[in-house]
């Protein structure tokens, strides 16, 4: 099923999508420096960007920047005075993706703040409210940031987490993978913390079978 799944997820971009040269060039820069091909898909980049549009957006929060590819749709559904802070782990990833921001003309809306973001996280305090949350990082610290996103937010503030289905790897409930484990130890967070209304959607296309978590703070 994974190349119908591809070629729906191809047919939804030619029709909805259409051409799009920065983010075509980020993914082929992201591909000759080296980087995995993680990043989310172009509908799924779209749904972010909507997603953040819809929530009227101004103060964006995202945890696992890698080459910027989600970053370009999350900043270019901010207003002008708009701001987006991205997390990042390794210094060439971070290198990456400024080169990318830039050349998409959101750089200016946009810090890329480089270090484990666990770290990045305890340095930031309770200040202007983030008012959108995209976590896409280390699947170990899901529970983690979302606390993080919780402390660092408002009510009403908007929080996704990416991959949280992996093939149905969420079932394994004895698995050894720590992303996995990680998963789950987010679901119970999810199932019993008093501050969300949360659910999780599976998907399957360009990435193939996952699923992300959707959550809206109390
Ligand atoms: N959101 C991106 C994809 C992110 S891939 C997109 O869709 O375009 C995951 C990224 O998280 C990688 O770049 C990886 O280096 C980074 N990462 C992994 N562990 C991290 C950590 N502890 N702190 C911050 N970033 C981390
Ligand atoms: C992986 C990470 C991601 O964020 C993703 O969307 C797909 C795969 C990974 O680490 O394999
Ligand atoms: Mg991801």
């Amino acid at each position: 099923m994974g190349e119908r799944w591809q070629a729906v997820d191809d047919y939804i971009a030619d029709k909805l999508l259409g051409a799009d040269d920065a983010l075509a060039a980020a993914l082929a820069n992201n591909e000759k420096q080296g980087l995995p091909p993680i990043d989310v898909s172009a509908a799924q980049g779209k749904m972010l960007h909507l997603l953040a549009r819809i929530a009227g957006a101004r103060r964006i929060l995202e945890i696992g920047t890698l080459g910027g590819y989600s970053t370009i749709w999350l900043a270019r559904a901010l207003p002008d005075d708009g701001r987006l802070v991205t997390l990042e782990l390794e210094a060439h990833h971070a290198r990456v993706a400024r080169e990318n921001l830039e050349r998409a003309g959101v750089s200016d809306k946009v810090d890329i703040r480089i270090g484990s973001a666990a770290d990045s996280l305890a340095a930031m305090a309770t200040g202007e409210p983030f008012d959108f949350v995209f976590i896409d990082a280390d699947k170990q610290s899901n529970a983690h940031y979302v606390a993080e996103a919780i402390r660092l937010g408002r009510s009403g503030t908007t929080i996704i987490v990416d991959n949280v289905v992996r093939e149905g790897g969420v079932l394994e409930a004895d698995s050894d993978d720590d992303r996995i484990v990680g998963t789950r130890a987010l679901f119970d967070m999810l199932s019993a913390d008093p501050r969300l209304d949360a659910t999780a959607v599976q998907t399957v296309g360009a990435k193939k079978w996952d699923g992300f978590v959707l959550a809206r703070v109390r």
